[in-house]
């Protein structure tokens, strides 16, 4: 039986096939808006590309299909401001369509890249049983996508798991601080734009550490349906990375140039940092510090220009 992968030509599912693909068959289903092919060069893999919303190209791609990783989304909290109905097509109906692909095709589990924003503005550390109260668009699509999920699992008995991932960096970023940070400062070394004030605070994760626990719960996942958070016990303020990342790249008197306010964008959330007690009572915990994944997303950046 085979294991199929939304979105795995993407930043965090190519590193999830090149790991599935050691062990499984893996087919990579992908439209390519921001996945790469070159991503998945040297994966033993297949790949058919095709949309999350064309349902019948799907139900053929999820035959044979023991596992589903359904990652392809568009992550851009931002945009979903400004396209809403495009953003709950995507993240929302194009869930509905990967779940209905799993349940004609009897597929037995389906693990879902949900996100931390589902929570909104939570206590802190939030663990899994914090009220869902999302504050963007995307945050209500992933809330509306766990949703069918627990429906689904409870209807057709297809064991479902939803991910809450703090943010994702790592050796092919496409987007996010890290890269964005880097990319500004590349064009001006001396001046650097900070959406916000700076004191925002958030969690990280290794990109490694998250398709590591991705796989381990999806394989120890015996329940109709569960929810793990996925992230790392650490947290740091946006100017702490922007001072990071000017001090890895040897450059000095970089005018930080604040645009202002607790939140950089619409819907943005300005602490975050999950729990991950429930994770680690599994026996599981990341390998990766902040530092080093920050480190590690800057190398890879570097490398590449
Ligand atoms: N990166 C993070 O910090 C983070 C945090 C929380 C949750 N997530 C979730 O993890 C998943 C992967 O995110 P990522 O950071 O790798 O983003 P990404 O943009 O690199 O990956 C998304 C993939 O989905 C594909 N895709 C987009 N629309 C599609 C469609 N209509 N049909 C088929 N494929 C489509 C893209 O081409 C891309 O390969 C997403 O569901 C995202 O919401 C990411």
């Amino acid at each position: 039986m085979k294991i199929l992968v939304t979105g795995g030509a993407g930043f965090i599912g190519s590193h999830l096939v090149e790991k599935l693909s050691k062990e499984r068959e893996v087919i990579v289903y992908d439209n390519f808006s921001s996945g790469k092919k070159e991503f998945l060069d040297g994966i033993n893999c297949e790949i058919i590309k095709g949309s999350i919303l064309d349902l019948e190209k799907l139900k053929e791609a999820a035959k044979d299909v023991e596992i589903i990783y359904h990652l392809a989304a568009d992550p851009d909290v931002r945009k979903s401001y400004y396209e809403p109905i495009k953003n709950f097509e995507i993240d929302a109906k194009g869930t509905l369509n990967v779940l209905e692909a799993a349940r004609i095709n009897d597929v037995k589990k389906f693990v879902f890249s949900s996100s931390s924003v589902v929570y909104g503005i939570a206590e802190i550390p939030t663990p899994e049983e914090a009220p869902i109260k999302p504050i963007s668009n995307y945050g209500a699509a992933k809330a509306s996508s766990e949703n069918y999920m627990m429906s689904y699992s409870n209807l057709y008995g297809i064991n479902c798991l939803s991910l809450r991932y703090a943010n994702i960096i790592g050796p092919k970023s496409t987007h996010g601080i890290i890269f964005d940070f880097y990319h500004k400062l590349l064009k001006n070394p001396n001046e650097l734009e900070i959406l916000g004030d700076g004191t925002q605070k958030k969690s990280y994760l290794h990109v490694k550490d998250c398709v590591d626990a991705t796989v381990f719960t999806a394989e120890k996942l015996n329940k109709k349906y569960d929810v793990f958070n996925v992230g790392s016990e650490e947290q740091i303020s946006v100017k702490g990375i922007a001072e990071l990342i000017v001090n890895e790249l040897g450059l000095s008197n970089v005018k930080f140039k604040f645009t202002g306010g607790k939140i950089g964008w619409p819907g943005d959330i300005p602490q975050m940092l999950l729990s991950i007690k429930k994770l680690k009572s599994l026996g599981w915990a990341p390998k990766y510090n902040i530092k080093e994944a920050i480190i590690d997303t800057l190398n890879y950046l570097r490398d590449k220009k």
